[in-house]
């Protein structure tokens, strides 16, 4: 028995009691499973992740909730409280070639073609209810953190028993083979491995993961341009093409080892030249970052920061009119320690750690600079570190 969604519904004090909640309301039955996943910010490292370098994540206190049971008719389906429509598919007959209009659900269907096609397992189809309150189109990786729900959903439901690292790895290939963005995993390691109070510092190419602490003096605010992404998709697949390249004219198997001699050696043109030099140059910035905050350097902290930002805007070419308007606004206000465009760029928010004491006048600053500039209302969300995705009943 289904029943339909109210338009407006009780809203449960967490994330999670509203989807229990709009589960009981639909279904008329307790969720057999809940299982939560993080969204995250990227302090530094960015576009480094396909290139095998580093990166150093942290996943924030917005969640993407999946209230589940096994299902009573045929084939899976799922509804968000956000998106409209209701996700319909069979869970053992999705294939890669299939999310071609790219619909909400296709993130759900991929990572249960991911899970049958790596470990040959059936899965069972669902009913569930899918509330997120992850930022939807401002870099904080939303899609991931749907994607490791209902990883863990499936994994605990067919008991399957993979890692979280296993997990993360399915949903890189989800991303890849079924959605059709060759993006990295760094998202989906974040989401799915965070720890509260911790950044994750990722060596992506042997997916060791170490947690450096966040002084407790600083707190994350994530400032929102509101300008959602656009050509993400073209543009980010360009760019991994235009490194591949690079490493392929240096002989070398990625960027990971390439030095700025050897690219300076290199017969590059300008263009390749300048991305090879941004990875090159963040991977060194990463690590540099990770002796910077465990010291509390501020001062290093806030010049790696705004370097990483420069080069985004000048040498990778991915920031944008309103990421560059919301950094600058944001270096000039009190409290400020650093910021940076954060997620693949395009559009976004950018990620500024801020002196916890003065989280308000930078906030409040930050905001009317930005508006000064472009006539736009941003939008700043002061972020907790949250622990990685994992079932909750
Ligand atoms: C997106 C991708 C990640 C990473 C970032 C840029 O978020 O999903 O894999 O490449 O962009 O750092």
């Amino acid at each position: 028995m289904r029943r339909r969604l109210p338009h407006v519904y009780l809203w449960g004090v967490t994330p999670e009691a509203t989807a229990v909640e709009a589960f009981r309301h639909r279904y008329e039955a307790d969720p057999e499973i809940v299982c939560v996943a993080p969204g995250r910010v990227n302090l530094i490292g960015e576009h480094t992740d396909y290139n095998e370098g580093f990166v150093f994540p942290a996943a924030i206190d917005r969640h993407v909730v999946i209230a589940a049971r096994r299902a009573t008719g045929d084939g899976s389906s799922i509804f968000s409280l956000e998106r409209k429509g209701i996700g319909q598919f069979h869970v053992n007959f999705v294939a890669p070639g299939q999310a071609l209009d790219r619909r909400w659900w296709d993130y759900l269907a991929g990572m249960a073609w991911a899970l049958r096609d790596e470990t040959r397992q059936k899965l069972p189809d669902i009913d569930a209810i899918v509330h997120s309150t992850v930022p939807i189109g401002s870099g904080v990786s939303s899609s991931a953190a749907l994607e490791m729900a209902c990883g863990v959903m499936w994994n605990e439901l067919a008991g399957i028993g993979l890692s979280p690292r296993e997990l993360a790895k399915l949903g890189q290939r989800c991303e890849n083979q079924f959605i059709g963005i060759n993006s990295g995993i760094m998202d989906q390691m974040a989401s799915a491995m965070g720890r509260a109070g911790h950044a994750l510092f990722i060596d992506t190419r042997s997916l060791d993961v170490q947690y450096a602490p966040l002084p407790k003096g600083l707190a994350i605010v994530l400032c929102d341009t509101k300008k959602p992404r656009s050509l993400t998709a073209s543009a980010y697949n360009e760019r991994r093409r235009q490194c591949e390249a690079g490493a392929a004219a240096m002989s070398l198997a990625s960027l990971r080892d390439a030095t700025l001699a050897a690219l300076e050696a290199a017969d590059l043109d300008s263009v390749t030249f300048r991305r090879c030099r941004h990875v090159v140059t963040e991977n060194a910035r990463c690590i540099e970052f990770k002796a910077a905050l465990k010291m509390g350097d501020r001062e290093a902290i806030g010049r790696l920061m705004r370097a990483s930002h420069e080069s985004l805007r000048d040498d990778y070419e991915v920031s944008c009119p309103e990421l560059d308007a919301m950094a600058e606004a944001a270096w000039g206000a009190p409290g400020c320690v650093g910021a940076r465009m954060t997620g693949a760029g395009f559009g976004g928010a950018c990620v500024a750690l801020v002196a916890k004491r003065a989280v308000e006048e930078f906030t409040s600053a930050t905001l009317a600079a930005y508006d000064r500039e472009t006539n736009l209302s941003g939008e700043a969300l002061t972020c907790n570190v949250a622990d990685g995705a994992h079932r909750t009943r």
